[in-house]
């Protein structure tokens, strides 16, 4: 499959390098491509910096966001929340109509510092704001209830852990289904949680992951639905 990532944090590098492994063809969205391709400050969460990551995995492209888009079968936003309306604005509603795009933004806010709070919750979320500023793109919520590591690398947690999908469009959750399965996700762990409104509940998971990091100190840990 044809993948763009738009950011080029820790999620947007990490999927990029799993997602090309195991088979799709990645291009990176960013701002200024010239300017991230010399980033030489290591990313916080990866220990790594952008110039020696890329380095490392030159079969990949680095596009300017608008362009990044193009041809692409799946859009992933991995971008900061309270930049991913920005970002697609930048790219326009022309180029994303009909798209498929898999949302993992947080609706973080880091203007009181740590822990950060979310700057939309209860009524509506980050997901559902997107999917009405551009009704011809399809957006898909996953994976944005867990560390990047675990994302691509769920048999790095033991037994079983889940993964939240929801989503106004089937075939766009069916497209992200297949591309959770292919990072090595498990049908039965997959929980579709019907349309998109259910981003405020994932969303909203935050501030307890944000406590789950405290209190373990590190990010090793996912949720799990148990029931009868
Ligand atoms: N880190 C995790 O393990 C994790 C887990 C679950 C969900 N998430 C969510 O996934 C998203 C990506 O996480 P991350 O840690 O990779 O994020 P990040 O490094 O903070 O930012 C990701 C990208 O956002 C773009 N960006 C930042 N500020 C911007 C601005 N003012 N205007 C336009 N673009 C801007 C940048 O892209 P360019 O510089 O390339 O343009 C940047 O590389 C976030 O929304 C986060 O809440 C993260």
């Amino acid at each position: 499959m044809k993948i763009t990532i738009l950011g080029t944090g820790a999620v947007g590098l990490t999927l990029a390098g799993r997602l090309q492994s195991v088979g799709h063809s990645i291009t990176l969205g960013t701002r200024n491509p010239e300017k991230t391709a010399s980033r030489d400050e290591a990313n916080p969460m990866t220990g790594e910096s952008f110039a020696h990551w890329y380095k490392n995995n030159p079969a990949l492209q680095l596009k300017q966001n608008a362009a990044s888009v193009e041809g692409a079968d799946l859009i992933i936003n991995a971008t900061r929340g309270d930049a991913s309306l920005d970002v697609l604005e930048s790219i326009g509603a022309n180029k994303l109509q009909g798209k498929t795009m898999l949302d993992i933004a947080n609706p973080l806010d880091f203007s009181k510092g740590m822990p950060p709070t979310l700057f939309v919750s209860n009524t509506t979320s980050l997901a559902e704001q997107i999917q009405e500023k551009f009704p011809g793109l399809k957006v898909v919520k996953a994976l944005n209830t867990m560390s990047a590591s675990i994302m691509v690398h769920p048999e790095s947690i033991a037994g079983d852990h889940n993964v939240f999908v929801c989503g106004n469009h089937e075939e766009a959750k069916n497209t992200t289904i297949d591309v959770l399965k292919s990072l090595g996700w498990k049908q039965k762990n997959i929980l579709d949680l019907g349309d998109i409104t259910a981003a405020r509940g994932t969303e909203m998971l935050l501030p307890i992951w944000l406590r789950l990091w405290n209190t373990f100190g590190d990010v090793n840990f996912n949720f799990h639905i148990q029931r009868n």
